[in-house]
């Protein structure tokens, strides 16, 4: 664990109290669903981290890969009433315009959001970029993206790249960023970028625990963001022996611990689920602490490779 990321219970207030103006609670209607769960409630506050370039963002938001449809607009929906407000979705998962009607549906205001999409490859290149861009915000019914990631290291990065910044520049885009690329994609990223990414959203979970990748991206003040938080159900993770036993020293489910796990890490989580109930398990991961032997206990989980061998 890397000791000046890692959020001790001290920090957490320091930084909770930091960011109270900007603090998010769970509603009303989110406690009276807990009071009829296993969990003490009250509201829950979700950490910021601040950017490179300033901007804060929620330590912990909701993911949308594979939610389409009617499901996508509720779930998104359902996801801001009980407190998320950091939404992650991209072209690829072809369901912007369902995202952007369920944030439609809550009610809440736009400033009040952090919007997520990624360009896809097959729009990689300047002009194709900023083509992609404008078709993302409209699905969405916004006119700018709190950040915008280009999804995969593949095709004109470069031309992408220019495009993203310019849109940066523009203010179109508050921070712009990749996902899935390696160190020596970034090295050369950063060869011509005049504006350095301020995210890489890479695959990260117990299984794939990726403490390389996130020295790489300490050192050079990019934030991690972990995709796959319980890598998609995979590997029989919500039956985990081991897992199971640190939730119950924790009083915390399996899920719960797997947030935590990364949150201390000083890793941005976004999981996905389809149940309002799950929803609220996942946002209440910020009054408990691992230690220092539940670390190394989870540790000896690490397969240290891709759980997602079809994407590569
Ligand atoms: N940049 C990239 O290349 C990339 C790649 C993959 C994913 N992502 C992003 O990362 C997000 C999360 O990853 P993911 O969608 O692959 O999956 P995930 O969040 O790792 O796992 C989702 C699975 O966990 C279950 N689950 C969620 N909360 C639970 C709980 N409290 N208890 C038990 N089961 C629970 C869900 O089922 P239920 O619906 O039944 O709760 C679902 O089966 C994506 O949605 C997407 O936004 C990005």
């Amino acid at each position: 664990m890397d000791s000046k990321k890692s959020i001790n219970r001290r920090e957490f207030i320091t930084r909770s109290a930091k960011y109270s103006a900007a603090t998010m609670l769970i509603g009303f209607g989110a406690s009276r669903l807990m009071a009829g769960m296993n969990t003490a409630y009250s509201a829950v506050a979700i950490p910021k981290t601040t950017l490179n370039n300033k901007l804060a963002m929620p330590m912990l938001g909701f993911g949308t890969n594979t939610l389409n449809g009617d499901v996508c607009v509720k779930c998104v929906s359902e996801a801001i009433s009980v407190g998320y407000r950091l939404i992650d979705t991209a072209h690829i998962y072809r369901n912007e315009e369902f995202v952007g009607q369920g944030i439609k549906q809550s009610g809440i205001n736009r400033e009040d959001l952090f919007i997520t999409s990624k360009l896809w490859v097959d729009d990689s290149g300047y002009e194709s970029s900023k083509r992609a861009f404008e078709t993302s915000i409209s699905k969405l019914g916004t006119n700018y993206l709190d950040l915008y990631l280009i999804h995969r290291p593949r095709g004109d990065v470069k031309g992408s790249w220019k495009a993203m910044e310019e849109l940066y520049g523009e203010g179109r885009i508050k921070a712009i960023g990749v996902s899935n690329f390696e160190p020596s994609q970034l090295d050369e990223l950063m060869e011509y970028a005049t504006v350095k990414p301020a995210i890489n959203q890479i695959e990260a979970h117990v299984f794939f625990q990726q403490f390389a990748a996130q020295q790489y991206l300490q050192n050079n003040n990019i934030q991690m963001q972990g995709w796959s938080p319980f890598a998609a159900a995979r590997n029989g993770i919500f039956e985990n022996s081991v897992l199971t036993e640190i939730g119950r020293k924790h009083n915390k489910t399996i899920a719960q611990v797997c947030l935590r796990w990364l949150h201390q890490r000083g890793i941005v989580v976004i999981p996905r689920t389809t149940k309002k109930a799950h929803m609220i398990e996942n946002l209440n991961i910020f009054d408990f602490e691992l230690d220092a032997s539940d670390f190394q206990t989870i540790a000896k989980l690490d397969l240290n490779t891709t759980q997602f061998p079809e994407w590569e």
